[in-house]
């Protein structure tokens, strides 16, 4: 069985992606535009959080109106780009923990090698989504789900802006229960693991490293 792959279609997101995508985009605009598109992408990627109900007093009545279910979500953004979403995530849900993942690619062997990983010790039966702009090889993603899986979470999901269909069978595969979010399935990956036609390297493009 694969995994579920929901491309977010609403007409902001694509229109800001194709703002990111430009090659004449400042790292300014793009910075922005990272933090609005995960803001908009957080209403579909939620869409399906378990709700409960509370009793509440209005200022005419007692009521019982629905909340989110469960212990506080947690948002695990992959160093180094995956921070460029986190911002944008903390807007919606200001009260969600955040456990660090830093996994970057050999760029030899294209291979994920972790290298820092911070988390509180509550994982356990907790909502995390992995926060990553780019799906590429998947490499990275694998790994850190890997990771996650390890700490019993209640579920999983990961949010990307750009993915190559390469990445996303990839992480189907490794992890058929894990439903990927994306503004974009591109055309494919080039020699070098870097997506075509993409939108660079997000991190450079967020932190002004070029
Ligand atoms: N990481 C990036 O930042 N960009 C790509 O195209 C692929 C991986």
């Amino acid at each position: 069985m694969k995994s579920k792959v929901y491309v977010v279609r609403h007409p902001l997101v694509q229109h800001k992606l194709t703002l990111m995508r430009k090659k004449t985009t400042s790292v300014t605009e793009f910075r922005e535009l990272v933090g609005e598109v995960a803001m908009l992408m957080a209403y579909e990627v939620t869409k399906d959080l378990p709700l409960t109900k509370m009793k509440i007093q209005t200022p005419m009545e007692k009521m019982m109106s629905p909340v989110l279910q469960g212990e506080k979500m947690v948002l695990v953004p992959i160093l180094r780009a995956g921070m460029g979403l986190l911002d944008g995530m903390l807007r919606i849900f200001p009260s969600a923990r955040v456990a660090h993942i830093g996994i970057y690619r050999d760029h030899k062997t294209l291979e994920p090698v972790e290298y820092y990983f911070k988390a509180s010790k509550t994982l356990r039966g907790r909502d995390l989504i992995l926060l990553d702009p780019m799906l590429a090889t998947g490499n990275s993603a694998i790994a850190a789900t890997d990771r996650l899986k390890g700490a019993h979470p209640r579920s999983i999901r990961f949010m990307c802006l750009v993915s190559a269909p390469e990445g996303v069978r990839a992480f189907q595969k490794a992890h058929p229960d894990i439903p990927i979010y994306t503004a974009a399935i591109d055309r494919k990956l080039n020699a070098h693991g870097y997506i075509l036609p993409g939108l660079g390297d997000a991190g450079d493009r967020i932190f002004g490293t070029i």
